[in-house]
């Protein structure tokens, strides 16, 4: 070996070094055993795959849960998710970010389950001041149960944004403070989610029973995402045009948004007359 091709060979070992130092590094960021504690369920939460898959599973006995270990205060949140498959029904998977107290503020995904073959609602709910109220309810156009697919939300000073498959978006609660209506924007929140048992009231009314035969029921997450304030990485950076700060739907979004809530939606908290019969919420008659 020449004295220049082993300089060079080392140089190429060097450079390898670097890359898998840098791969060890970023894949430590979007760590689970980083960013999130098992909260409830003891050994039905399990961190895997050097803290790269997290599974969730509900028994007869319990069901389990986790939580970030940062607070954010706005944020673009990702999170890629695989529900359980074949019989779910009874079992809800909530996925949520929350504050604390009586007047906390929340904004939640959660996935009804249903029998094999039948469709997963999926509900969310914003919450202000501790008010809530605010359900939506879609179909999903794909199924939630045979592959990971990205659930995100963009929260920024105007807008809490619900984003499902990968892009698209289905929800957007406009900040209306000048109209009063209250909105998030002042308290930290945790990430938060559970799997566990409501066959009381997740199907139907409790007319669908969870089969404990099918147990344990798993949930699986993984490419957990925080480009936000708070959980000590500076957020100026999103602030730059462009960034999630800034965000709102453009028109091309808004009519994938359209196409969801014609096709997909079904049930919404402004067309409900008879649950609010004070009158709907403020929000409801601001176009
Ligand atoms: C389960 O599927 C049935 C039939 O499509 C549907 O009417 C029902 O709302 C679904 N239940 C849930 C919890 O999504």
């Amino acid at each position: 070996m020449s004295s220049s091709s082993a300089a060079a060979a080392a140089a190429a070992v060097r450079v390898a070094m670097v890359a898998v130092f840098l791969m060890a590094t970023m894949a430590a960021g979007g760590s689970f055993l980083e960013d999130f504690d098992v909260t409830w369920g003891d050994s039905r939460a399990k961190i895997l795959e050097n803290g790269q898959l997290l599974t969730l599973a509900l028994d007869r006995t319990s069901g389990s849960g986790f939580q970030s270990k940062h607070e954010y205060l706005f944020g673009k949140i990702d999170m890629q998710i695989k529900l359980v498959p074949g019989n779910s029904a009874g079992t809800v998977t909530a996925y949520y970010l929350s504050s604390m107290g009586a007047t906390h503020d929340e904004i939640d995904f959660e996935f009804l389950g249903n029998l094999s073959g039948e469709p997963y609602t999926l509900h969310t709910n914003v919450y202000t001041q501790g008010k809530g109220d605010r359900e939506m309810q879609f179909r999903l156009w794909f199924d939630p149960t045979k592959d990971f697919h990205t659930y995100s939300i963009i929260w920024n000073p105007k807008h809490v944004m619900y984003f499902t498959v990968d892009g698209t978006p289905i929800r957007d609660f406009k900040n209306l403070e000048s109209r009063g209506v209250a909105f998030p924007r002042s308290q930290p929140m945790r990430v938060y989610s559970s799997l566990w048992n409501a066959d009381d009231w997740a199907t139907r009314g409790g007319l669908v029973k969870t089969d404990w035969s099918k147990a344990p029921f798993v949930a699986a997450y993984r490419g957990f995402r925080a480009e936000a304030c708070g959980g000590g990485r500076p957020c100026e950076a999103s602030k730059s045009k462009g960034g999630w700060w800034n965000q709102e739907l453009d028109l091309t979004s808004q009519g994938r948004m359209q196409w969801v809530q014609r096709n997909f939606m079904i049930y919404h908290y402004c067309h409900d007359a008879k649950r609010f019969p004070q009158g709907l919420l403020p929000e409801c008659s601001i176009p």
